[in-house]
């Protein structure tokens, strides 16, 4: 049975097994475990007490952003991105956020469609913003309206 659940500083190691097979430019232990804290809801989707990928939230003020999301590779594609990601918008919603903003890799198609697929717009770009293998690479930046913007 799948189950979405809070993380704790304890799923680190299984965190960065996911990270560092499926994400191309993975996160380290240190900015892991630099986003635990009162801002911040990160939660996890297990089957059998595994851990199958996992979001990383943070909520200040008024807007909650997606720092991370991330699938394990071998589980990608069956649909459990789209719950995390649902998951997060109603987390945001309970915080009364009145938008969520997240920031993605120009190249990374795959996530760029599952954001857009649950509602999420281009707000902006920062050109070259990112190093990667061609050289640089823009950020977009997407931002979804929430009920509590009006
Ligand atoms: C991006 C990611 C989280 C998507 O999770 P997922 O579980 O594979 O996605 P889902 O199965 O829930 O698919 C949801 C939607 O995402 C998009 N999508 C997912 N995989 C895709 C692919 N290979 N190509 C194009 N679009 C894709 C589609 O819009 C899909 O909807 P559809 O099935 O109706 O077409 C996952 O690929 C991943 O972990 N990637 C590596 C880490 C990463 O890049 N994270 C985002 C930046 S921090």
């Amino acid at each position: 049975m799948m189950l979405i659940k809070a993380l704790t500083t304890a799923d680190i190691p299984a965190l960065l097994s996911i990270e560092t097979v499926a994400n191309r430019y993975p996160w380290t232990e240190g900015v892991f475990t630099s986003c635990f804290g009162s801002q911040y809801f990160n939660f996890g989707i297990f089957a059998n007490d595994q851990l199958l990928g996992f979001y990383f939230g943070q909520f200040i003020a008024i807007e909650s952003q997606l720092f991370n999301i991330c699938i394990r590779r071998d589980q990608q594609g069956n649909g459990l991105g789209g719950k995390l990601l649902t998951h997060f918008i109603a987390q945001s919603e309970q915080r009364e956020a009145t938008e969520a903003w997240l920031e993605v890799r120009a190249s990374n198609v795959s996530a760029i469609n599952l954001y857009t697929k649950l509602g999420f717009i281009e707000a902006g770009r920062r050109p070259n913003y990112y190093s990667s293998a061609g050289g640089k690479e823009d950020a977009i930046m997407m931002c979804l309206p929430l009920r509590f913007s009006n």
